[in-house]
């Protein structure tokens, strides 16, 4: 099947980034990491002193803007490579309040949808609902909120109790106002496959998804 679409929705921690590249490696189709762009254009306005309430200052910037992927998969911003601040636990607070102004949505919206021209595998939280809703197929990933602290805390290297609870309750304020959105809010559509990711190694979370893209392209 040509420029197959594949979106894979879901919260924060439910494993999407982990399971889109997978499923983009073995179907040899690029990996679409919205997160990414949000993270990226909200790590560049803050550091340039624009608020998130400043639209007039958010198009100037957007203008002059530019970030690319490495061979790595890896975020270029202008041409520094930037991965590792864009990931820090501090830029994710910048993402997630830039990532509520439309305008940016917008902007990274049109930039997803160009990097999905050939087909691809996008995550993100409205990939099947706004971005991409024609796609092939859409993939809802689930999974219980204990285990996505345990991940994250795994992912940042934190293993302080006290931390981990304010990794938990984050994440469960994430969750409250990824579902506040509007039209861009995370839930799951009617044509949505669920996987429930609760207890499943990483293998058999791409696995499971991968099976379905399977079935859909025998069709
Ligand atoms: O998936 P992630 O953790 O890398 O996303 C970072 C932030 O960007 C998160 O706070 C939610 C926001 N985001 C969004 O609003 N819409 C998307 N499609 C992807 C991410």
């Amino acid at each position: 099947m040509n420029n197959l679409v594949i979106t894979i929705d879901g919260p924060s921690g439910s494993g999407k980034g982990t399971t889109a590249r997978g499923i983009s490696k073995k179907l040899s189709l690029p990996h679409v990491d919205s997160g990414s762009i949000y993270r990226t254009v909200a790590y560049y306005l803050h550091g340039r002193d624009v608020s998130a309430s400043d639209d007039e200052k958010i198009m100037q910037e957007l203008n002059g803007f530019k970030m690319s992927y490495d061979t790595n998969n890896e975020v270029l911003l202008f041409d520094t490579n930037v991965e590792k601040h864009i990931r820090s636990r501090e830029n994710s607070k910048y993402a997630f309040e830039y990532s509520r102004n439309p305008l940016i949505r917008e902007f990274a919206t049109k930039m997803q949808r160009e990097l999905l021209q050939n087909g691809g595998i996008l995550d993100g939280r409205d990939a099947g609902s706004v971005v991409a809703p024609d796609a092939d197929l859409k993939i809802y990933l689930d999974c219980d909120v204990d285990e996505r602290t345990r991940r994250r805390a795994k992912q940042h290297d934190i293993t302080d109790a006290e931390e981990i609870a304010v990794l938990r309750r984050e994440i469960i304020e994430r969750d409250k106002a990824d579902s506040d959105k509007g039209a861009a809010s995370l839930h799951i559509l009617p044509e949505s496959v669920v996987v429930d990711t609760t207890g499943m190694s990483v293998d058999e979370q791409i696995d499971a998804v991968y099976q379905k893209a399977l079935a859909l392209m025998k069709i």
